[in-house]
This record gives C-alpha cells, sequence and structure tokens, in this order.
C-alpha cells in the first residue's frame, strides 16, 4: 500500500472509488474518493472517515499507522454518510476513541445511527484541541455543505480540512494536485461545485473570507486530490464561482422530438455564432444533467429548447430545469424556445416559468414557437435571438 504523507505524522488514509458513477444523481464519470486522515501525536485523531461499504478498507489503512485502540479522537466534520457511513463500526472498534463534532452535527448523527453509546466531545470555534505539538481548531462552515458542515486546521502545520469545499469527485493514483493534470482536476473541482455547491454560494464566500484569515499551506478536502502546490489556482476559481460569474458563453440545450426543436437549435447556434463568444450546444439526448450543470455555471446566456409533449415538457428537459432550478445559477439571461402541434400555451411556456423561478433575465417575454417544421421566418427569429445573446455574452467582463 502506498503511503500518502501530508507532513510528518499526517497521513491520508481515505478510499478511491473507481467505480462509482452516480452519486445522489451525480454523473462521476472519473469515479470519486472518500478522503480521510490521520494525525499521529501524543493523542491520535482521525479526521473524517468513508462510506460505509468501505469501512474495512479503512481500518487496514489506519492500521498500518496506528492500533485501533490507540485512537483517542475520531473528528465528524460533516454527517453525511459518505463522510460518516463507517462511524458505526470504527466508534465500535476504537474503544478509546471520542466522537469529535459539533452540536448541529451530533444531533444530526443521532438521526442516522444509533449513538447512544458513543462518546462525544462537543467543539466549537473556541476549542482548541491539543494533541501534543499540533492542535485541532474548528471552523463552522453551515451549509457549505450541511447545516452542521465544519471544518479542521491544524495551525501548527498550516493544514486545513476543508471537508467539501474545494473537493471534486476524481479518482486518481496520485493524491496530490503536483501528481495528477491540472486542468483534468480543475475541470473535476468545477463540476463538483456546479454540482454540489453552486446553491451554497454565499456560505462558501463565508468560509473563503475565514480562509483569508489563516496560514494554509494544505488544503485537504474529503473528496479527490489534495491541493498543495496549486491552492492559489483553486482559491481563485472558487471566487469566480460563488458569484456564477459569466464568461463570453452562451449554452444551448434542448431535447427535440421529430428534429423540429433541434433545428431551431442549431439556427440560435448559428446565430450566436461571434468572435469572441464560445457557443456550446447540447442535445439532452446525449448529455447528463451534471455536465449541463457545469456548463451553466459560467455561462452569461442559456437558450433552452423543448418540443410539447403530452401538454407539457419533454421529460429530459423536465429534469434538467428541476435540478436546475434547486442549484439556482445566478446572473443567467435566457430564452426559451421550441416546437409544438396544437398545444401552442404547454411545452415552452412551461420552460419559460421555470426560467422565472430560476431568476433567469429573460431576453425575450415569450418563447420562440414553431407549429411543427419550422418556417424560414422562424428560423430567422431563432437566428436573431442567437445573435442577441451573443451580444449580451460579449458585454461580459
Ligand atoms: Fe461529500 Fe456533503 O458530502
Amino acid at each position: 500500500m502506498k503511503n500518502t504523507v501530508l507532513k510528518e505524522n499526517i497521513f491520508w488514509t481515505g478510499y478511491v472509488d473507481w467505480d462509482v458513477r452516480d452519486f445522489h444523481g451525480y454523473a462521476t464519470s472519473r469515479g470519486s474518493t472518500y478522503n480521510s486522515y490521520l494525525v499521529k501525536d501524543n493523542k491520535t485523531a482521525l479526521i473524517d472517515s468513508v462510506k460505509a461499504p468501505y469501512s474495512d478498507y479503512l481500518l487496514k489503512s489506519i492500521q498500518s499507522y496506528v492500533q485501533l485502540d490507540k485512537i483517542d479522537y475520531i473528528v465528524c466534520n460533516h454527517a453525511e454518510p459518505d463522510h460518516s457511513g463507517s462511524l458505526p463500526v470504527l466508534m465500535q472498534k476504537c474503544q478509546n476513541a471520542e466522537l469529535v463534532c459539533n452540536e448541529k452535527c451530533k444531533n444530526t448523527l443521532s438521526l442516522h445511527y444509533d449513538t447512544k453509546r458513543w462518546k462525544f466531545k462537543i467543539v466549537d470555534e473556541s476549542t482548541d484541541l491539543i494533541l501534543g505539538e499540533n492542535t485541532l481548531k474548528f471552523i463552522n462552515t453551515p451549509m457549505a455543505h450541511w447545516p452542521e458542515s465544519m471544518a479542521t486546521y491544524i495551525p501548527q502545520q498550516k493544514i486545513l480540512f476543508s471537508m467539501d469545499a474545494f473537493g471534486q469527485h476524481y479518482a486518481s493514483s496520485g493524491r496530490f494536485d503536483y501528481e495528477e493534470n491540472l486542468i483534468d482536476v480543475l475541470y473535476e473541482a468545477k463540476k463538483y461545485y456546479a454540482n454540489i455547491v453552486m446553491l451554497y454560494g454565499k456560505p462558501v464566500e463565508a468560509v473563503l473570507n475565514k480562509a483569508a484569515n489563516l496560514e494554509i499551506e494544505i488544503i485537504a478536502p474529503s473528496h479527490g486530490i489534495i491541493w498543495k502546490d496549486n491552492i492559489a489556482d483553486i482559491i481563485s476559481a472558487y471566487k469566480k464561482w460563488i458569484y456564477c460569474k459569466p464568461d463570453k458563453k452562451i449554452v444551448i440545450f434542448y431535447d427535440t422530438m421529430w428534429k423540429s426543436t433541434g433545428i431551431m437549435a442549431e439556427s440560435i447556434y448559428e446565430g450566436a455564432l461571434t468572435n469572441g463568444v464560445e457557443v456550446r450546444k447540447y442535445d439532452l439526448k446525449y448529455t447528463n444533467i451534471t455536465d449541463i450543470a457545469t456548463e451553466v455555471l459560467d455561462a452569461a446566456a442559456i437558450a433552452v429548447g423543448t418540443p410539447t409533449l403530452n401538454k407539457s415538457l419533454m421529460p429530459k428537459m423536465a429534469e434538467v430545469l428541476t435540478y436546475l432550478k434547486g442549484l439556482a445559477p445566478a446572473n443567467k439571461y435566457a430564452i426559451a424556445f421550441g416546437s409544438y402541434g396544437w398545444a401552442k400555451k404547454s411545452g415552452q411556456h412551461d420552460a419559460l416559468e421555470y426560467l422565472k423561478q430560476m431568476n433567469c433575465k429573460l431576453v425575450l417575454e415569450e418563447p420562440i414557437q414553431s407549429q411543427f417544421v419550422p418556417t424560414e421566418e422562424v428560423l430567422k427569429k431563432c437566428r436573431e435571438a442567437g445573435k442577441m445573446l451573443a451580444e449580451i455574452a460579449l458585454e461580459q467582463a
């Protein structure tokens, strides 16, 4: 087994999940990791655990450094089961360990597991948990990602265990940023932000403000690679993402039944093609919601196309718009378009309603519609709308 040493006597003891492809609806095309860290000192602390099915692997990994009865503290930064799932096994096997968490986390854990026999040590931001040379300090980060979420910091080592923040669903043999392709890792961090964190821009801004007051040499998140050489890159990316800051970019996504809406999407695309503007077009038959959310994060404008089906949207469009509404991307201009047969006031208007609920700025108050196959007049409207979106995109800083 390869040893991953963050600093002297601080080790990664997590699990690399090469196979996971669906993480509560998130298409994890490159797998993930559940990161756990061991701090050996006069007292020994484990920071976070892994998903329940990988408990045995975690125990083996810990035992390569220390006997289980030598663990004094098990820190739970976040109660979501991808990080807490192994706690029942750990608390049973590590007989001398106290479960370190905040009050909210204790309550949340009790709603997941039988915690009656667990010894809890409740901490807050004023707590100094002295291990010996190292001290664990705690930073509440509510709603990044759940209300009880917190981060752990070791000032002596300048390591921030940031929990979900700065993470990526990215399985790899390298554990540190310098061991992997930075472009790939940053893209997966962007995807992670868009799909897990986007709704929580304000709480994450608060995390960044707190982190700005810390000296940091290592950011050790709970998923993916550990940031060491490229901390400035991920912090700078987060500063952009928390505001959904738009690029000069348009994203067209649509579903189509007999190609009419697809032809309209193509005309919007043609109209939008402009020097300096990035235009992306996705047929939802071939693109998953995870990738669409990632593309929308930094788009200036979106064009949403659906035919009418059964007096409503196409199912894949309903899925994507429901998902995006939940993630609440900010600062987006939008149009709706599509074809209908005989129910003029349904599919495309339903899409428009979603865009309103997402607080998008509507470029056109009404959708562009085509009764069955689009005429040249309809396609001209599509090209003109594409051009308008490009002009909006060009205005972005
Ligand atoms: Fe990776 Fe919110 O759990």
